[in-house]
């Protein structure tokens, strides 16, 4: 296995430094990663130890802290996958602006990264994080293609049950573990390396491409809409491509024809000025956290249904094609419930988990905060208690009309002992398209050449934002080829996205840009 790699010498000596050690060299498909475990050994790495062939190796790829045994992700001799390494390490987390340095730098190497592949990028700014724009020699006669994706990813919290550090990737079992790794870098960067893999080998794209890949997805969206106004004549295009959604299973060609909406407010109730003796005071004044959690049980009914009125007004029925079309995919409740890790299934009486989660809208509680949280009791009526909802949406819910709908509900079900705000967040409108456009086939062509299987159409329960808004502003449809697995662990811990996944995505890139250029 040593002679695998061209460093692998150096690495041997290097290692050989270290008493008690010992250490794998894994050859994976055309890879050399080097999985190095120590027993019960901590060392810090220092650049001098590494031979300078070695300080080719992405240094910050060093990872080393168990105290027991650790695995060292090392390098790859693949460069694709090293720079997406380099790419992960950003913690570009939208909805913190304590990282806001770092999703600035997130942004600048992405700029540089697509000038590395020979485009024609720009940082653009918006009302918050940039957008990172791109754009290959476009010619008259050919399609133009708008891929978006984002860079910006979800907090890693709770950093606890990470099993290695969320911004420091390593790969175990094939899969590449870091946050962001499948929502969204992962996926969004198979794109480019696909348009550099086919400038490299023909020297040109066979159509215009423009790269939209933005910052701030996580967080709603909230500048994007925008910035497409403003850019309006730039991002002209013939269609969209996103690749940031799933796939029913490993190895199945997913096609996407529908998203989620997403409405997300925050409710604060107010109760005394400060928080009280509950001895002293306790019954003689409302329990803010008591009126919260009394308003919040309201929210649905005895048959999991939103009790808000008017909420299923618009809701557009599951189509009986599209029953039938789920009832044929790999899907299983026992499977999703394993992922899930509850004890039981549950949700709306009446439809299935597939026809709940994509075809349903939602009410949930995604926080809840009141009262003292710290170790050990405390005596007190709590002055505030404040709780963050969404509501996922479906075709043709509109979140602007919902958004007055829920405020009204939960002001008029609060009583009088409270003060009541509700704040609004963000939303998205749900998106859903027809599946069989000529980009659609032309996009199901390329899916199945690239997993070599028949395609499986499903819609998605979660929401991009900005899909509904590219049909509304820029007049295009846009083809959602999801790469994500079930188990991808997106906005969890230990996000992780496979290797195979990602070499997939580079081929689907190619095929796609090669039957779009054939289309009339
Ligand atoms: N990639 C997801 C959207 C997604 C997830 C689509 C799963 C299909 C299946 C995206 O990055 C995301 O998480 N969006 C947020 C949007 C929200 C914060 C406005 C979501 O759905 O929660
Ligand atoms: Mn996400």
């Amino acid at each position: 296995m040593l002679g695998f790699n061209p460093f692998s010498l150096e690495i041997h000596a290097f290692l050989r430094r270290f008493e008690r050690r010992h250490y794998l060299i894994e050859p994976c498909r055309g890879i050399a990663i080097f999985t190095v475990a120590l027993s019960g050994q901590q060392f810090a790495p220092s650049r001098p130890a590494l031979s300078l062939r070695c300080t080719q190796i992405s240094l910050a790829n060093l990872w080393l802290r168990a105290p027991n045994s650790c695995i060292l992700y090392l390098m790859s001799r693949d460069d694709a996958l090293n720079d997406l390494i380099e790419f992960l390490r950003f913690p570009s987390v939208s909805a913190d602006s304590q990282f806001k340095p770092h999703v600035e730098s997130c942004a600048d190497w992405l700029l540089q990264r697509f000038e590395k592949s020979g485009l024609d990028a720009e940082k653009l700014p918006t009302g918050g994080n940039p957008v990172v724009l791109a754009r290959n020699n476009h010619k008259p006669g050919r399609k133009t293609v708008l891929i978006y994706g984002h860079y910006d990813v979800q907090p890693a919290d709770p950093l606890e049950l990470w099993q290695t550090p969320p911004f420091e990737p390593v790969i175990r079992d094939g899969r590449l573990i870091a946050r962001g790794s499948t929502d969204n870098k992962g996926q969004i960067f198979a794109h480019v390396m696909g348009v550099e893999k086919r400038l490299q080998s023909k020297g040109d794209l066979p159509v215009n491409v423009i790269f939209l890949v933005e910052g701030e997805e996580e967080t709603g969206s909230p500048h994007l809409e925008d910035f497409l106004r403003k850019h309006q004549a730039a991002l002209a295009a013939d269609i969209v491509v996103i690749s940031d959604t799933g796939m029913v299973a490993p190895r199945v060609p997913t096609f996407t024809y529908g998203l989620r909406g997403i409405l997300c407010l925050e409710v604060r109730l107010t109760g005394p000025a400060v928080d009280l003796h509950s001895g002293i005071f306790g019954g003689s004044v409302a329990n803010p956290a008591t009126v919260l959690v009394e308003l919040l049980a309201k929210l649905h009914d005895e048959h999991g249904k939103v009790a808000v009125p008017g909420f299923y007004d618009r809701v557009k029925p599951i189509e009986s094609w599209e029953r039938e079309r789920w009832a044929t995919l790999p899907f299983n409740d026992q499977a999703w419930l394993k992922t899930t890790g509850a004890s039981a299934l549950s949700g709306e009486e009446g439809f299935s988990t597939l026809e709940r989660v994509w075809a349903r809208p939602t009410a949930e509680i995604n926080g809840l905060g009141s009262g003292y949280q710290g170790e050990g009791p405390k005596t007190i009526v709590p002055s505030r208690a404040t709780a963050k909802l969404s509501f996922r949406l479906v075709p043709d819910q509109d979140p602007t009309e919902l958004r007055g709908v829920i405020t009204k509900f939960l002001t008029q079900n609060c009583p009088p002992t409270v003060t009541v705000d509700v704040i609004f967040q963000h939303q998205g409108k749900p998106y859903l398209v027809k599946p069989e456009s000529s980009f659609g086939q032309a996009a199901q062509r390329a899916l199945e050449k690239t997993f070599g299987q028949p395609v499986a159409f499903i819609r998605e329960g979660g929401s991009i934002p900005i899909t509904q808004s590219f049909k509304d502003i820029l007049n295009l449809d846009t083809l959602l080829l999801g790469l994500a697995l079930p188990d991808a662990k997106a906005h969890s811990p230990n996000e992780n996205f496979p290797i195979e996944n990602f070499e997939a995505g580079i081929r689907l890139n190619q095929e796609l840009l090669e039957e779009i250029a054939g289309l009339k």
